[in-house]
Order: C-alpha cells, then sequence, then structure tokens
C-alpha cells in the first residue's frame, strides 16, 4: 500500500513510524514531512496548505489511502478535495472540521446540544465586546473565533488585559480574519486533560488520556506554546471521570454534529478541565494533537492502519482497539527562544540507537547534514511500567541529543507523578 500523510511534524512522524508498523504498508509520503523523517517517509515538498497540489500528487501516485493530520487543510476541505476524487481519507470533512475551526460554531453546538462547556458570549461588535467587559467576571478569557496557531486564547486578569487582547484581535486584527469574531468565556479551574478519540460518526473510542504542558517555562512559566511535553495516561482522568465524558460530552458531541448534518470521522480532540462542577469542554480539535500524539500512539496496542481504515468505512464498532497498560513520557527539545525569535540551522545528533522513539518536528537537511528548522525540534518519547520511569528514560534519551541552543522544560510529568501520589 501506498499511503500519503499531510503534515510535517512530530505528531506526524509518530502517525508515520506508526502506519510503518502495518506490513503491507510499502511506502509513505509525507507533504511536506520535515528532514528527520526522511528515514521512515518520502518527503515531498508540497505544503499542507495546497490542496490542489496534494490532489494532484495523490492521483499521480495512486495512494491508496491518505491520512490529513493538521488543522489548516482539514478545515480547508483536503479531505473532500481527496475523497472527491476517489482517495479514501482519515480526517474529517471541512463541514465536521470547524468544530475547531470556528470558536463560534463549537461553543454554540455546546449550548444547543447541552455539552458541558464555560459560560460565554459571542462578540461581532467591538465596541460591545468592550462594554460587556465593563461588568464581566474577572478573569476572564478572550479567545478569536478562527485558528490562530494556537495563540488565539488570552486569559485576562485585569479589564484592561482583556480590553487590550479584544482590541487587538478586533481592531488590530492580529489573527487576521480569525479575530472578526470573538467569544468571551467564563475562567475554570482545574486539571486539564487531553482525549483523542476515534469516531467514524456512529461509535466512539477514547484513546488513553494524556496531559499536555503548554507553558514554555518550568512549573508552567513563561509563554503560552505549542506544547512542550506530554504524558499519558493523565492520571487526574478516573475511571469515573471516564465514564462522565462519556455519557455527558463524547457521544453527545457525536450526536449533536450528526444532528447538524455534519457528522465528524476522524480524530476528535476534546481539551477538557476538571472543574468543581465536573468535566468541561475547554476546546476541541479535529485532529490529532500535538504532542499528545507522540505519548498515545506508542501506547496503542492495535495496528493503528486498521483503525484508521475501520473509521473511514463505518466499521470502528468491530474493531477491538486496544492500549498497552503502561505509561509514555514526551520531552520536547526546542530552540532556545522559542515560542519567540530563535536562531535555526544547528546540526542535530539523535543516536541511532534511541531514533526509533524520537519524533522530529523542525529539521531540515543542509549539505547532507540534519539541521534544526523550526521552534519545536523534535520529542523524545520513552514507555515504561511506571510514569516514574516513562520521565527517567525520556530524559535520559534528551541527554544523548544534541544540538546548539537546545532548550527543554525539566519538569514534564512532575505534576502528573504529583496528582498520582495523591
Ligand atoms: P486553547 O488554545 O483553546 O487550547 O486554550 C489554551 C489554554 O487556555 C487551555 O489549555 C487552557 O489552559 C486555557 N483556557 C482556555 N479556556 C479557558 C477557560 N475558559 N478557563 C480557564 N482556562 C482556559
Ligand atoms: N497540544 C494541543 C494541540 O494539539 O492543540
Amino acid at each position: 500500500m501506498k499511503i500519503l500523510v499531510v503534515g510535517g511534524g512530530g505528531r506526524e512522524h509518530a502517525i508515520i513510524k506508526k502506519l510503518k508498523e502495518n506490513p503491507a504498508v510499502e511506502q509513505i509520503f509525507a507533504l511536506p514531512g520535515n528532514g528527520g523523517m526522511a528515514k521512515d517517509a518520502t518527503c515531498v515538498n508540497i505544503g499542507a496548505k495546497d490542496i490542489p497540489a496534494i490532489v494532484e500528487f495523490a492521483m499521480k501516485e495512486q495512494v491508496d489511502y491518505a491520512v490529513v493530520a493538521p488543522d489548516d487543510p482539514l478545515v480547508l476541505g483536503c479531505v473532500d478535495a481527496l475523497e472527491e476524487k476517489g482517495i479514501p481519507c482519515f480526517g474529517p470533512r471541512a463541514n465536521a472540521a470547524i468544530i475547531e475551526g470556528s470558536k463560534v460554531f463549537s461553543k454554540n453546538l455546546m449550548k444547543k446540544y447541552g455539552i458541558p462547556t464555560a459560560a460565554y458570549e459571542v462578540f461581532s461588535d467591538m465596541d460591545a465586546a468592550l462594554a460587556y467587559l465593563e461588568t464581566a467576571p474577572i478573569p476572564t478569557v478572550i479567545k478569536a473565533d478562527g485558528l490562530a496557531l494556537g495563540k488565539g486564547v488570552i486569559i485576562a486578569q485585569t479589564r484592561d488585559e482583556a480590553k487590550d487582547a479584544v482590541r487587538s484581535m478586533m481592531a488590530d486584527k492580529v489573527f487576521g480574519a480569525s479575530g472578526d469574531n470573538v467569544v468571551i468565556e467564563e475562567f475554570l479551574t482545574g486539571p486539564e486533560v487531553s482525549v483523542l478519540a476515534f469516531t467514524d460518526g456512529e461509535s466512539l473510542v477514547p484513546m488513553v488520556s494524556s496531559m499536555d504542558h503548554k507553558r514554555a517555562g518550568d512549573n508552567d512559566t513563561g509563554l503560552n506554546t505549542g506544547g512542550m511535553g506530554t504524558v499519558a495516561p493523565n492520571p487526574y482522568y478516573t475511571d469515573t471521570i471516564a465514564w462522565v465524558c462519556m455519557e455527558k460530552i463524547f457521544m453527545p458531541t457525536v450526536r449533536a454534529m450528526n444532528a447538524e448534518g455534519r457528522t465528524f470521522k476522524g480524530c476528535l480532540y476534546f481539551g477538557l478541565m476538571l472543574t468543581p462542577d465536573g468535566p468541561k469542554v475547554i476546546e476541541y480539535n479535529c485532529r490529532f494533537g500535538d504532542p499528545e500524539t507522540q505519548v498515545v500512539l506508542p501506547l496503542l496496542k492495535t495496528d493503528l492502519l486498521t483503525v484508521m481504515q475501520a473509521v473511514t468505512a463505518g466499521k470502528l464498532k468491530d474493531v477491538d482497539v486496544k492500549f498497552k497498560d503502561q505509561h509514555a513520557c514526551c520531552v520536547i527539545m526546542a530552540s532556545k527562544g522559542y515560542p519567540s525569535s530563535y536562531e535555526k540551522g544547528f546540526p542535530m545528533d539523535i543516536p541511532e540507537s534511541i531514533s526509533k522513539n524520537v519524533y522530529v518536528a523542525g529539521a531540515a537537511v543542509k549539505d547532507g547534514v540534519l539541521v534544526t528548522n523550526g521552534g519545536r525540534v523534535l520529542g523524545a518519547t520513552a514507555v515504561a511500567d511506571s510514569l516514574e520511569a516513562a520521565i527517567a528514560d525520556a530524559y535520559a534519551m534528551v541527554k544523548t541529543i544534541h544540538f546548539d541552543n537546545a532548550y527543554y522544560r525539566n519538569d514534564i510529568g512532575k505534576k502528573a507523578l504529583q496528582a498520582g501520589r495523591n
């Protein structure tokens, strides 16, 4: 089989490595991929948003199956375009990917179908938003409606900060048209959990839960990033909470999308907050999370391609999706300065003995040498029988990887360990 994977980060590398475990897979094309995954896939220099070029390539190579991993191409209709040409895909069509593409859509969906989430107001008029902020409870949360590279959420501790956020989104258009509408919502508290789930629009199978570490610095300080590390499972996510989520959040979301004529097929990501009033949805993503995928897929026992194809065929209920009863930890090595400005182009040294468990996100080959080429450079994942061992092993791997200006958090998994002990 020839498989095409759209995307080029650590998440895609983890998907590719897992797909390769199936002996029927002969070749995987990554569009665009990155220099660090060249051993696992044929990287083709076509951007993940260039849908006409992706379709043309898929036709030319006669690929048997496509996996569209990032949010942008999903929201732009990459799956629709490939399916039109008869190429089976993993990922939602554009009319379902809107669950991530528009926060106004997802908030209204949750309100309409009684799915627990933070109370909110939507504004298309800046003056109305500013007037509302005169009396809104503080802290408050301002969200740009559309995609904003994971940066469209501002937690405002003061009224002035909240107003500045609204002005920068609605007047200065720092996120472009994504800020035409904003959601202003209630500030929630509690541990956060990421749950990725396979769904074919009928059944839904949650994957093992995970915990992201979004801030750049140790002890959750510094700027928000795309994610500096993950552990799985998330100790806060007990069996009882999992049951409540299935009943009150996961299946109601699948049914709500069906009722709206927007059946969701693919990986649905639930960003949850376990509040004193029960679990609530902070965000939906229409795709695998990054770097959640780098801890979740290594724990998947069942063949990934089999599960994905069952999702595409609407036969997920026929597959017994199993996870290992182990723990995983992924430590992201980034370029110093990320998520602000950083230098790139430094030669990278990843020992062969651990490369199987390294997911490369931002690298390029220059004059035959692998060099850093992004903010998040790679993720090192360890799987072990205890969380403690997985953390220790992941950091031991990190110590053997070298490139100039490398930066990583030293406390990935620490909060999870403490929670597990309570
Ligand atoms: P997002 O970009 O939607 O993942 O949001 C980024 C982060 O903002 C989340 O992981 C939460 O930590 C935080 N956040 C988002 N919405 C809320 C909320 N209503 N209350 C508290 N924190 C929030
Ligand atoms: N790690 C969060 C995300 O993928 O959006």
